[in-house]
């Protein structure tokens, strides 16, 4: 089984340059699961945080260009599978509508109604009700895919906590923390590892400078219980935005 997991869009704050090579590779990856979700939509205007108001008034705007962006991974891998991963952005949702229980009846504001997932084709494991932790998609006892939920500091040492949190009992990619970073452990069972896999976010958001994020797309193989998992990432050459993977140069 091939996966694809492009992760932390943030629409409409997505970078269109990292998301046009990440669209590309996976094309040429020809997946049979791509994820989807996983602060796929920011959501921002429900953000309990300080809000830009000139950008409050396109929240409609923003779920419509997602939904267009979601047309655009299923052109890239019409054969997959795709899943929908609901991120911590994403469950912003469900907790405005506990602020605002009067309105949580509505089907229209179920996640996967505001969101059309059916008419996507996208499959969701509930109506956006549990908390985000706890949607995954998993591979038999060998790999496990979410968007995670812990940002330590450096790069690699969030998968090692999510890694710790499974008592090393599972393989693991997750999102989260805009960044990449691998580890590998040897157990009784055999060889576990954890991914944080990136982001295809802009890379200056307005709550903070500079942030220590990487754009880039994981992509993992599972073939008989056994695990290999291919992490590109996206650096800019000059004014290109370029990745290299199995010999071929990406550019946007
Ligand atoms: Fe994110
Ligand atoms: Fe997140």
């Amino acid at each position: 089984m091939k996966i694809a997991f492009p992760t932390d869009e943030h629409f409409p704050f997505q970078d269109e340059r990292a998301r046009s090579i990440a669209l590309n590779i996976v094309r040429d990856f020809n997946p049979d699961v791509l994820i989807s979700g996983s602060d796929g939509v920011d959501f921002y205007a429900l953000s309990k945080f300080s809000k830009n108001p000139k950008r409050i008034s396109s929240f409609q705007e923003d779920i419509n260009s997602w939904k267009e962006g979601q047309k655009e991974w299923k052109d890239a891998a019409p054969e997959a599978t795709r899943v929908f991963l609901k991120g911590n952005h994403e469950d912003r949702l469900r907790k405005w509508l506990w602020d605002h229980p009067e309105a949580h009846s509505l089907e229209a504001l179920k996640l996967s109604s505001l969101l059309d997932l059916e008419k996507l084709g996208i499959s969701f494991s509930d109506d956006g009700e549990s908390d985000w932790c706890d949607w995954e998609f998993t591979v038999g006892g060998t790999l496990v895919v979410r968007h995670g939920g812990v940002v330590r500091k450096a790069s690699g040492m969030s998968a090692r906590a999510e890694l710790e949190s499974e008592r090393y009992s599972i393989s693991i990619l997750t999102g989260h923390t805009h960044r990449g970073g691998s580890i590998y452990a040897r157990t009784r069972k055999g060889v576990v590892q954890a991914h944080e896999c990136f982001c295809l976010c802009g890379l200056e958001p307005e709550y903070v400078r500079h942030p220590d994020w990487q754009q880039g797309i994981v992509l993992a193989e599972v073939h008989e219980g056994s695990l290999t998992v291919e992490s590109i990432p996206f650096s800019n050459l000059r004014a290109i935005k370029h990745a290299i993977w199995r010999g071929k140069e990406y550019r946007s």
